[in-house]
């Protein structure tokens, strides 16, 4: 990475101009990389059969002040506009997806499953695994709500942690409407904000500033405690059973679709909360304990958000993985990626050939081939020294001599083995 300023001094001695704190330079091995693994997740999200959206990087700012827990605000990266407008850049992409399916896909067959990629912008205090712009990719499977709707999302989260390569990761799957029925028997205020607040709470496990809230409301002692005690109902499949109401029998079904789908690596908690204060029912994270206090490595849940950007109430499930985290745990667990570098690298050995070179990269490039060329009229061993450093596998020596017999010298960099091969053959090798 050419500039990582999650930790750096905004203090610059030389005067060299850096990327903003919390935000990163992607150079060519670190984004070929990512590019790689993005395509394997988009592979997956295909394979589920999702279709890609793309929606704007800012919005107006309201989108996701609507939706907004208090957290929200203060991370926002907002401003106002040349023509007076309240403008924000998302930090995330449920609110932009649900407000295009509000604007322009109310006509699809529903449901609609949606995945994305991109970068979103929350104003955080930048640290390992935690930027102001970091990328995620997510997917929203818009107009159902049933046990097989969360099963599908939970297991395509699960195929992709996996699809990556990835073996030291926990899956939590709650439910967050037996909290948010539990906060209203034991009387707290159901105004958004005030739900909003304790339930924040009760996700940082901050039981010591939870309780002085809820007594201010006149929550009871024991009826704290049993709120604390449901967020620590934690187990394997078999504490479904103490899970209060519907949402057992539920949760039940979800886990008994993930089993028939190989999916059985899930823990129950209830103490799955998520930040964002959208979601109604089914809610779950992924995190891989490789990566410390930042472990999250995705999270999802059922959700309705329609109806607040004027479209009907329409439920919805989705997830969103921190694609840059991701690919943290995966070097923390020692997953390496290999560079694809180059088939060939052509070198002219002397200004006569220097043409016909160029001819011979044509070629292979026309032929679909990766090619690269001396452009720098560089001595021999100068250029292969350059051909290793941009990992090209072999050289293509055009010289001369070999040229009067219709032939290029091809020399593999690995091994070093030298072989003169026709330019009629070239090609069909190198593609071999
Ligand atoms: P979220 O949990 O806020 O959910 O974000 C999803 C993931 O993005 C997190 O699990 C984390 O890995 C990553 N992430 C969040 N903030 C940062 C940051 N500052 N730096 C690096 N990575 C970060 C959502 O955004 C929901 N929209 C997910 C969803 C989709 N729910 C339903 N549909």
């Amino acid at each position: 990475m050419g500039c990582d300023n999650v930790n750096m001094n905004r203090a610059n001695r030389c005067g060299m101009i850096q990327c903003p704190r919390g935000t990163r330079d992607f150079l060519p091995d670190e984004l070929e990389k990512r590019r790689f693994y993005e395509g394997i997740l988009r592979g997956v999200a295909q394979r589920f059969g999702f279709r890609e959206i793309e929606t704007p990087i800012f919005e107006e700012a309201e989108l996701f002040i609507l939706r907004s827990g208090p957290g929200v605000m203060k991370e926002l990266y907002n401003f106002k506009d040349k023509g007076d407008r309240d403008i924000a850049l998302r930090p995330e992409m449920t609110a932009p997806v649900i407000r295009a399916f509000v604007n322009g896909m109310g006509n699809l067959a529903r449901p609609i499953k949606v995945f994305y990629f991109g970068q979103c912008f929350r104003y955080e205090r930048p640290q390992s695994g935690r930027y102001r712009e970091f990328f995620q990719f997510g997917a929203e499977i818009i107009g159902a709500a049933t046990p097989e709707t969360d099963a599908e999302a939970i297991a395509m989260a699960a195929s992709m942690i996996r699809a990556l390569g990835m073996k030291n990761y926990k899956l939590r799957i709650g439910h967050i409407g037996v909290l948010r029925q539990r906060i209203a028997d034991i009387g707290v205020p159901q105004d958004r904000e005030t739900v909003a607040t304790v339930l924040q709470k009760l996700d940082k496990k901050l039981y010591d500033e939870a309780r002085p809230l809820l007594q201010e409301m006149g929550v009871k002692d024991a009826d704290i405690d049993g709120l604390f005690k449901l967020t620590e109902t934690v187990g394997g499949t078999s504490v479904l059973d103490q899970v209060p109401g519907e949402a057992g029998d539920y949760l039940k079904q979800v886990v008994a679709y993930l089993d028939a789908m190989g999916v059985r690596d899930v823990e129950i908690d209830l103490g799955v909360v998520r930040g964002l204060d959208y979601y109604t029912g089914m809610v779950f994270e992924a995190e891989a304990p490789v990566l410390g206090a930042e472990k999250q490595i995705c999270g999802g849940g059922s959700y309705t958000l329609s109806e607040l950007f004027g479209g009907d109430k329409v439920f919805s499930t989705g997830f969103a993985i921190g694609f840059d985290r991701i690919l943290l745990a995966m070097e923390r667990e020692g997953i390496e990626y290999h560079q694809q570098g180059l088939d060939a690298y052509v070198i002219a050995v002397s200004d006569d050939v220097r043409r016909d070179a160029f001819k011979v990269a044509a070629q292979l490039r026309e032929a679909g081939v990766t090619a690269d060329i001396d452009i720098m009229e560089r001595k021999l061993g100068k250029a292969l020294k350059y051909a290793a450093d941009i990992r090209a596998r072999k050289v293509v020596i055009v010289g001369a001599d070999e040229l009067a017999r219709g032939k290029v010298v091809v020399r593999d960099l690995d091994s070093g083995e030298q072989t003169e091969v026709a330019l009629t053959e070239l090609a069909a090798q190198f593609r071999a």
